[in-house]
């Protein structure tokens, strides 16, 4: 879940210095607030790869001027996009989130759609273009791909990843690669009694775990009554996140482009 770093957020060029260069000084208040700060943390990790770092968009939409947060109370209609994703629009799910740090990217989205509220219209409508991703060199993102990037160590341009670029449109594509559905995550729990249940995870936080079991049921308990021991094959891929540079990502997209 923790697994991108604020080293990838350079990635993408919205880091928005005119936003900061011109909030006065009661803003910038705005953004002390404690749990502003910890949402603030949070987002980094795990939101802004596709929505900014400022929130102002990415190959996720611009949340600061999106409706549907400016519409939220206290998480209401937040919560649920971050619980239940949007996996056929890409925007994916985070099941492990728990409500504590849900309510702190709240926080911290409600502070940024207030501090815009005193940023120039023009310095929003600053967003992000695909044409800036589609700038790579395919021939040195091959090369990533076999050598530094060790890419093949998990997939095959001729099994897995043979045709993908059809598969997804452009923008799909990039938030597949940077950051893929989590769908794949499992937990094996283990009760006192020694019975075993496995099945994909679909909670987990302080306080309990939840699967759907092989035969498809729903199963939770109190994490003081079990063991856990969760599986996640993309803790490896997401690591990647920390070691590209802009140009690893631009090239590598640019391969994964030819592969139609
Ligand atoms: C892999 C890229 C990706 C990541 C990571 C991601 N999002 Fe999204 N998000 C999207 C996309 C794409 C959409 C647009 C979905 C649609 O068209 O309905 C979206 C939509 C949303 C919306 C709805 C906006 C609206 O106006 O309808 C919210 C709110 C949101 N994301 C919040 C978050 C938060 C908070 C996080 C981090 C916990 C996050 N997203 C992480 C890609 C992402
Ligand atoms: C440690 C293993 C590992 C490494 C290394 C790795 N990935 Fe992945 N990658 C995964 C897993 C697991 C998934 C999820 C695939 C799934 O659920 O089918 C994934 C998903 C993807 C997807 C989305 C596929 C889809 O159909 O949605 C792309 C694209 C991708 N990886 C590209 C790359 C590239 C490019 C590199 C190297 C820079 C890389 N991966 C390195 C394990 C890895």
């Amino acid at each position: 879940m923790r697994a991108t770093s604020t080293h990838s957020l350079h990635l993408f060029y919205f880091v928005c210095i005119f936003a900061f260069a011109i909030r006065s000084p009661a803003q910038t208040d705005l953004m002390k607030h404690e749990n502003v700060q910890r949402g603030q943390a949070d987002y980094r990790q795990s939101c802004a790869i596709c929505h900014g770092t400022e929130a102002m968009g990415g190959v996720g939409p611009n949340l600061v001027q999106s409706s549907l947060v400016r519409h939220d109370e206290h998480g209401d209609l937040i919560a649920p996009v971050i619980q239940d994703g949007r996996a056929d629009k890409g925007m994916p799910a985070f099941p492990l989130m728990n409500s504590a740090e849900i309510s702190d990217i709240v926080a911290f989205l409600h502070a940024r759609v207030a501090l815009a509220s005193v940023v120039s219209s023009e310095g929003l409508a600053n967003g992000y273009s695909l044409q800036q991703l589609l700038t790579g060199n395919a021939e040195a993102g091959k090369q990533y791909f076999y050598g530094a990037g060790k890419c093949m160590t998990c997939h095959s341009r001729t099994e897995d990843l043979a045709g993908i670029a059809k598969k997804y449109s452009p923008a799909d594509l990039e938030a597949r690669f940077l950051y893929p559905p989590r769908d794949s995550v499992t937990a094996m729990v283990s009760l006192n009694s020694g019975k075993q249940f496995h099945g994909k995870l679909l909670h987990l936080d302080a306080f309990y775990v939840a699967i759907l079991d092989q035969d498809g049921w729903y199963r939770s308990w109190p994490l003081q009554q079990v063991k856990v021991q969760v599986h996640d094959p993309l803790a490896g891929h997401l690591q990647l996140l920390s070691k590209y540079t802009d140009k690893d990502i631009h090239d590598v997209f640019a391969y994964l482009e030819t592969l139609k």
